[in-house]
């Protein structure tokens, strides 16, 4: 799978998961768009780590829970590498509580920065992709979309929201060569999952057959291969990376 001569935009790509996905898409010969919301040094941490290896990609700063930010943020592609042909949209949150004590700022931070966002770069990517009848979008879900999870009403929401969103586009967008897949990892530790307890993280490792938690890197492994030419074939999926811990 190479993807020389690909644009990719990624979302949330200074740290976690979406640093893994920015830099194996760059390693497989895509240029990328580093997406930073307040990550700034990481972000060029990144964008260093990729050109240093003879890889092309750059930064760029925008809250994408923001229309005016997103649209940017695909311009600041098409600007710098003249096209557009991947977007992932990785950036989420968490805000975990009982709904009892959910506040309504908990609930439309959640949505904003994990489902909204989502609809804003896609609603900005789809224009040049039909334009250039090519394009491949992958939107990070949760295994919490397909089951649910007891504090994360707005999480499992947003993530829910968005295996629906991507079918619907992907649907949508068939005709002119676009697909829309979801990945929905299980658990794998970065910042996210650090608020957790121990006898969470412990429930959760006893429930996956495989034993062990991912990593960022085997997120971005699914990734790659959706915005492949290989996985031409492929739209509306929703693929879990998560061990077996979710078997849907
Ligand atoms: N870790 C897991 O176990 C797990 C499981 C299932 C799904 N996921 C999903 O995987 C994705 C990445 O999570 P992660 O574990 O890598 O978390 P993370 O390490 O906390 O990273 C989250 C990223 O999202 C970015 N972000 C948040 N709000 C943003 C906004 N409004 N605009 C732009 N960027 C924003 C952050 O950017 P800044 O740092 O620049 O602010 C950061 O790069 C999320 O969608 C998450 O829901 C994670």
């Amino acid at each position: 799978m190479n993807l020389n001569n690909r644009v990719a935009v990624v979302t949330g790509a200074a740290r976690g998961i979406g640093r893994a996905i920015a830099i194996e898409l760059a390693q497989r010969g895509a240029a990328v768009v580093v997406n930073y919301n307040t990550s700034e040094a990481a972000a060029h941490e990144v964008v260093e780590h990729i050109t240093s290896r003879g890889g092309r990609a750059i930064a760029h700063k925008a809250d994408v829970s923001r229309p005016d930010e997103a649209n940017a943020l695909i311009k600041a592609a098409l600007d710098a590498f003249g096209k557009l042909d991947i977007l992932v949209n990785n950036a989420g949150i968490t805000r975990d509580t009982l709904l009892m004590t959910m506040s309504e700022e908990d609930w439309d931070a959640v949505i904003g920065a994990d489902l909204k966002s989502v609809f804003n770069c896609c609603k900005a990517a789809v224009r040049p992709m039909i334009r250039a009848r090519y394009g491949r979008i992958v939107n990070i879900s949760s295994v919490v979309g397909l089951v649910g999870q007891g504090g994360q009403t707005n999480y499992a929401a947003a993530k829910a929201g968005i295996i629906g969103f991507s079918k619907s586009l992907a649907k949508e967008l068939g005709s002119r060569n676009i697909t829309v897949n979801v990945v929905a990892p299980g658990f794998i530790p970065t910042a996210l999952t650090d608020v957790l307890s121990e006898e969470q993280k412990q429930a959760v490792l006893k429930a996956t057959p495989l034993g062990r938690f991912g990593t960022p890197e085997e997120v971005a492994y699914a990734v790659a291969f959706f915005a492949s030419d290989e996985a031409a074939f492929i739209t509306g999926a929703v693929l879990t990376v998560d061990g077996g811990l979710v078997m849907h």
